[in-house]
């Protein structure tokens, strides 16, 4: 694994010709001999107005990249952090992984209780009640960071997958919605104060592959009729990636980037339930004896694979200077308007133009402003 270490403005920066205002850092990769290479910072490729936010950076992390591997060498003391739903698989990796970094960490849970015991063992770490899907809870959450402090970091990972069953909650919306998209846009309105104090702020939205396919139900968004696990899935992760579009449109310009991440598809090391076996293996997610079968360049990752990218995202200054872009496999990844199937060997992750798409970014976010004031 490459090891990167950070400088601050440099001559061998200088001597590339991406100096000028708000260069900022330059990141060097160790090559196999030892020696090292400038990889330009994201900012420093602006400056000289060399590249497209939406390509590839070209990072010398890879699909397989762990959480660890990402944040290797870097010391995140001094940041605060707040991790939605951070005491289960990828969102317990990433609190770890940002903790053992330096970060000061705060999990938001529904039941801090089970979040404790989820996290037993993890020192330095704060506990704090949140239920997405109360707006008097985000707020109570919210309330004490307003005290003029930073945050730094704030990753809206918390979730509600393929809920096989329609659920609402309390006003009425349908629950994947309310929880990853209705209740992290109050959130992260609430918090903005906190992470304007941070003057280079990180908000990471986690999203997921199945955004290329959803659908924003502009005229039924809450399934009033034909509700569908997937659909109403992919919806929620569609609505993640217009958000972070959106947001970091409005606050780039006061330090705030938001990135969307997709960390790839993680079932975890098992034993899987019986009953969901030959869909796993359908999906090409377990192999004839049922153990889960691990191939990150088609998608198919560990807990600390799927981290990576979203911890990349989060702190790594490889990415400094961007926004409103989709990361996956520890990048910013390619655009693909192809309509791809999903098929054992192959889950499609790209991004797409529709997904990223302003126009949809600027509606959704109308209308969820309505929908939150509503109540
Ligand atoms: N795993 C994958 O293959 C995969 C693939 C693509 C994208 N993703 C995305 O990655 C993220 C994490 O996924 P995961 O697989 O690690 O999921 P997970 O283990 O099911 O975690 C979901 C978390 O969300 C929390 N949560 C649910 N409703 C909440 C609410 N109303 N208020 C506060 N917290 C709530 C849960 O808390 P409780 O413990 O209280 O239930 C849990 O901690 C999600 O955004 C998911 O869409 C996952």
């Amino acid at each position: 694994m490459p090891r990167t270490s950070i400088c601050s403005r440099t001559s061998d920066n200088r001597s590339d010709g991406a100096d000028g205002p708000g260069v900022g850092m330059a990141v060097f990769s160790r090559n196999k001999d030892g020696r090292r290479s400038i990889l330009r910072t994201a900012r420093a490729q602006q400056a000289c107005g060399m590249r497209d936010q939406r390509a590839p950076l070209h990072t010398p992390f890879t699909a397989a990249s762990t959480a660890t591997d990402v944040l290797d060498g870097l010391d995140l003391s001094g940041r605060r952090a707040i991790v939605t739903g951070g005491h289960s698989r990828l969102g317990r990796e990433v609190t770890r992984a940002l903790a053992s970094a330096g970060a000061s960490v705060t999990v938001a849970a529904r039941n801090p209780d089970r979040a404790a015991a989820a996290l037993d063992g993890m020192l330095g770490l704060a506990i704090e009640p949140l239920d997405l899907t109360d707006p008097a809870s985000v707020e109570a959450f919210a309330r004490p960071w307003l005290d003029g402090r930073p945050l730094h970091i704030l990753i809206n990972n918390a979730a509600v997958l393929f809920n096989p069953q329609l659920q609402r909650d309390r006003r009425g919306h349908e629950l994947a919605f309310s929880t990853s998209h209705l209740g992290h846009f109050h959130l992260t309105q609430a918090l903005i104060p906190a992470l304007t104090a941070a003057r280079g702020a990180r908000v990471v939205n986690v999203t997921s592959g199945a955004a290329r396919i959803g659908q924003i139900r502009w005229d039924d968004i809450d399934f009033t009729t034909g509700y569908d696990p997937v659909a109403a899935y992919a919806q929620s992760k569609r609505a993640n990636v217009l958000f972070t579009v959106e947001l970091d449109r409005r606050y780039a310009a006061v330090g705030i980037r938001a990135l969307a991440v997709h960390p790839g598809v993680i079932i975890g090391p098992g034993p899987h339930r019986p009953e969901v076996l030959s869909s796993l293996r359908d999906q090409g997610l377990v192999d004839e004896q049922g153990k889960t079968i691990i191939d990150p360049a088609a998608g198919k990752k560990t807990i600390e694979q799927g981290a990576a990218s979203i911890v990349l995202g989060a702190a790594s200054p490889l990415l400094d200077g961007i926004g409103g872009v989709y990361l996956k496999d520890c990048d910013v990844a390619v655009i693909d308007d192809e309509e791809r199937p999903m098929t054992a060997d192959s889950i499609p992750a790209d991004a797409n133009s529709a997904m990223l798409d302003p126009d949809d970014a600027r509606r959704l976010w109308d209308l969820t402003e309505e929908l939150v004031r509503a109540r």
